[in-house]
């Protein structure tokens, strides 16, 4: 076959081909669909390149290769040489004309999991290592690439710098105690100290190590040299919750700024989100109207409302006084101090404000030992963004900058200085007001998508029992 440069479909179905017209061409890619009769043979060759696959027409009784024809099924790999030509057909500008093809890789139709349309996302979760090959994955992946583009351009474009934390360390970040051990030792004759204790400093690293749970400690430490940074990367947590909005393992975006209040930190937050959603609506158009067709009527309006209106700010305190004025009958019941559910947070942002909430100034019980106490001493400068059928997408907060007051809530909490020293020391040696957040990359994915399931918007998920791909 003639070597020919490959054309991407997305350049031939979304760019200038005038040039190309009447030429001969190369595409490569995957068979969606192949229908026709005797005489000519469609197939709808995709490349992941867009959610649209090319149309490819066959003139079978001059292409006189049967044998060749039989092997193009559904999921077949093919190279095509061909002329392209204006489509006569609905739905597309042009299409192709073959004149050679080649045959990568067949599809057994009778073995090809992917050979029928309208698998349930349960089952394609089950093959996720083929998934990806799916209309839905590929609008998905492609939607993740372009969200995770817009979140390094807005930073970069107000001045952030990417900061690159850890990602085994030694401290536990959130005090969740839910963390993954990093170990070389072996578990089937563990070092013991004389006192009968895992004797760690035989450990690779002579000392206790987990996977991170959050870059924030560290996004601390450079913020309080660069400004502002942001970090973006993934996170890990062995809680055993399985949730349609939690993984085990996630990527989160923690931006921190020193010389920010907690109002600047809210409003950051929200040009952020407001940003985001808008670059997609502005670049994803074709895989957001995919998705919103297959799964979500509403998915674009949601979308835009977003964009469209002025987050509601409120305390937490306020927050437990319109719910418990609600009638709501919530499965937790609410009162001050305990922390929010999600049917909660989604009572005050989809049936109360009907857009997305901002709560401040928990109480200091339900949240970490690094928040900015407020001067009641029973509130901390705690942020949440909520969203309408997410819940929380964004916890934030102040931090306390103050060295004494810190080093009383670590106490407080039982965490050990030695294992937290460094970070102590920023508050001993030019301390500055800071605050920060983290976004869960997924859940903005599961409301940017209208997918359902966490487990649907990030190519292999883990969650407890399950690592498989
Ligand atoms: O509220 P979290 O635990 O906050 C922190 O980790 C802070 N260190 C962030 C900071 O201030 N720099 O987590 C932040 C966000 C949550 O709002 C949620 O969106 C997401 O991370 N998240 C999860 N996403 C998926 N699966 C899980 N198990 C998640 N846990 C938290
Ligand atoms: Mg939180």
């Amino acid at each position: 076959m003639k070597q020919l440069k490959r054309e991407r479909v997305f350049d031939l179905l979304k760019g200038d081909t005038r040039h190309l017209l009447e030429n001969e061409i190369n595409v490569k890619g995957w068979v969606r669909t192949r229908r026709g009769n005797k005489n000519v043979a469609f197939i709808a060759l995709n490349d992941g390149s867009l959610i649209h696959s090319i149309q490819v027409v066959v003139d079978v009784k001059a292409f006189d290769n049967d044998e060749l024809l039989r092997k193009i099924t559904t999921g077949a790999c093919i190279s095509v040489n061909g002329k392209l030509v204006e489509s006569q057909g609905k739905g597309q500008n042009v299409e192709i004309q073959a004149l050679n093809i080649e045959v990568y890789g067949e599809a057994d139709p009778e073995k090809y999991p992917l050979q029928k349309k309208g698998h349930t996302l349960e089952f394609l979760r089950e093959i996720a290592h083929l998934r990806p090959r799916t209309n839905t994955f590929g609008a998905v992946l492609r939607l993740r690439h372009a969200l995770s583009f817009a979140i390094h351009k807005f930073f970069n474009d107000n001045g952030f710098y990417y900061l690159h934390t850890p990602i085994i360390t030694g401290s536990d970040a959130e005090g969740a105690g839910a963390m993954f051990r990093v170990t070389t030792l072996n578990l089937k004759d563990i070092p013991r100290t004389k006192e009968g204790e895992v004797d760690y400093s035989r450990d690779f690293f002579g000392k206790e190590t987990n996977l991170t749970v959050s870059g924030q400690l560290e996004g601390e430490l450079g913020a309080l040299a660069l400004s502002n940074i942001y970090t973006f990367g993934p996170t890990f947590r062995a809680e055993n919750s399985n949730t349609s909005r939690h993984l085990s393992e996630f990527w989160m975006i923690e931006p921190e700024m020193a010389f920010y209040d907690i109002t600047d930190n809210m409003d950051l937050a929200e040009a952020f989100l407001k940003y985001l959603i808008s670059y997609l609506l502005e670049n994803c158009e074709d895989d957001l109207l995919f998705l919103q067709k297959l799964y979500d009527e509403g998915l674009i309006d949601r979308l835009r409302h977003i964009c469209d209106n002025t987050f509601e700010r409120l305390t937490y305190t306020e927050a437990i006084e319109i719910l418990e004025a609600s009638g709501q009958k919530f499965e937790f019941p609410v009162s001050w101090g305990v922390d929010l559910q999600s049917e909660h947070e989604r009572y005050l942002v989809e049936k109360h404000f009907r857009k997305p909430v901002i709560l401040t100034d928990y109480p200091r019980d339900i949240k970490a030992f690094y928040m900015k106490l407020n001067d009641d001493g029973k509130t901390v400068r705690a942020m949440d963004v909520l969203f309408p059928k997410i819940g929380e997408i964004i916890g934030g907060s102040q931090r306390e900058e103050d060295y004494e007051k810190l080093f009383g809530r670590i106490k407080e909490m039982g965490i050990h200085e030695e294992d937290v020293w460094w970070y102590l020391e920023t508050r001993r040696f030019g301390t500055a007001p800071h605050s920060g957040f983290g976004l869960g990359f997924e859940r903005l994915m599961l409301f940017v998508t209208g997918m359902g399931n966490i487990r649907d918007v990030i190519p292999f998920p883990r969650t407890p029992q399950n690592a498989e791909f």
